[in-house]
């Protein structure tokens, strides 16, 4: 494909994948849609890596329009997949990519239907101010450029490399927001306050800060996930009192996690195969795992993360560790429908967990929507039904001298 054809080839694409959104149900306003159409993701994603479904260790396999040709690469680019760009924090030499295997992605282009969602939900309207925590590729920045009059757009990223490819990228195709290297869990006060702030990496809470530079009335839209799994979606309202309160509109997006609350890159101790107490329990590994269980699962043990293996007998067992506090539970199956958790340290892990699933089976066992969240400078919490419902406490954040990041 000749260079010239490029832009006239991106924009029919565009507009296919507009279309695609608007059918899913993703793409609702005229705005978006003009944004969407616009907004050259190609520029923005000129290398990238897309998983390939090879068994074994996750695959990776590097996408450039020298390596595939223009035309593929493109069709790949207005893909409404998500486009990984970074791994483990580290730079690709992008003059001789090789495949990546088993490697933890560190940065990407959304999916356009979860960053076109994600906008609809934020209630932007013309001249609103808007703060967004992880620039990435630059091109959920870009589409809010388009939307809004120029200046209104911060944008926040932590990898320095990462924002400096945004930022070439962004001025290439004219666009201008305030981009911002640091630590998004701060905020920018000096842009403050907004009227939006949204974040595109996860959070296990949500950082105070955020709330304090959205203006009362504002609303802070963002994905909060555990160690793990993802939480879900939440729209916070931020209320003339300093606190934040608001719904989860979607159990299922989910974001990598913000740097800088990462899980330790140790598991945590396994336990000798004496310690602990055992009891049966009609819990299995399965509530680790699947979606509704797993919400509440995550909810209830917030610094857990499992694994499974043989214990020295060659028994199946799944280890579920609390790196926080070194607390433990260890399950192995006893029948098809009970199992056996040995629990230790100073929270009974697995009691925690079916109080928990207790509660929410009472209540008819509710999707996430059901679920909302509270935030004020001394604490967050999740609640079922109502904000004086039952409650879980989210991860304590960092206090600071002026309140809670
Ligand atoms: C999923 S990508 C963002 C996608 C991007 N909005 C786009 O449309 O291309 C998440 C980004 O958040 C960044 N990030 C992680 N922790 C951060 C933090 N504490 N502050 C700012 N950015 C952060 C990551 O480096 C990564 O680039």
């Amino acid at each position: 494909m000749a260079p010239d054809v490029i832009p006239i080839a991106a924009a029919k694409l565009r507009h296919q994948l507009a279309a695609r959104l608007a059918d899913g149900g993703w793409l609702r306003s005229p705005a978006w849609r003009a944004a969407v159409e616009a907004v050259p993701r190609h520029e923005f994603v000129r290398c990238f890596y897309r998983q390939t479904d090879a068994p074994g260790l996750t695959t990776w396999t590097p996408v450039t329009a020298d390596l595939l040709g223009v035309e593929e690469w493109l069709r790949q680019a207005y893909a409404d997949d998500t486009l990984i760009t970074q791994f483990d924090g580290q730079e690709i030499d992008w003059t001789d990519p090789e495949p990546v295997v088993g490697a933890h992605p560190t940065s990407s282009s959304t999916l356009p239907a979860l960053v076109v969602h994600m906008l609809e939900e934020l209630r932007l309207h013309d001249g609103m101010s808007v703060m967004e925590i992880g620039t990435g590729t630059g091109y959920s920045a870009a589409l809010m450029c388009h939307r809004l009059s120029p200046g209104r757009v911060t944008s926040i990223e932590t990898d320095p490399d990462v924002a400096a490819r945004a930022r070439d990228a962004l001025k290439r195709c004219g666009y201008a927001p305030r981009l911002v290297v640091g630590d998004g869990l701060a905020g920018f006060p000096e842009g403050a306050p907004y009227d939006r702030t949204i974040a595109t990496c996860g959070v296990r809470h949500v950082p105070y800060a955020w709330v304090r530079q959205t203006r009362p009335g504002g609303l802070v839209l963002t994905t909060l996930r555990g160690w793990m799994r993802s939480l879900g979606l939440v729209r916070l309202t931020v209320g003339h009192d300093g606190r934040a309160e608001g719904r989860f509109i979607d159990g299922d997006p989910s974001f990598m996690i913000a740097r800088q609350q990462d899980a330790p890159a140790s598991l945590g101790t396994i336990p000798a195969p004496d310690n602990g107490s055992s009891r049966t329990t009609p819990y299995g590994p399965g509530v680790l795992t699947t979606a509704r269980h797993g919400f509440v699962a995550q909810l209830a043990m917030p610094g857990v993360r499992f694994f499974s293996m043989p214990d020295d007998d060659g028994t199946p067992c799944t280890y579920v560790l609390d790196g926080t506090n070194e607390s433990f539970a260890v399950l192995t199956s006893k029948s098809d429908d009970a199992w056996n958790v040995r629990q230790g340290g100073p929270v009974a892990l697995w009691d925690v967990l079916e109080s928990s699933l207790d509660t929410w089976c009472t209540a008819g066992s509710p999707e996430p929507t059901e679920f909302g969240v509270t935030v004020t400078a001394k604490s967050q919490r999740v609640w079922l039904g109502a904000p004086d419902g039952p409650s879980w406490r989210l991860p304590a954040p960092a206090e600071t001298a002026d309140g809670f990041v």
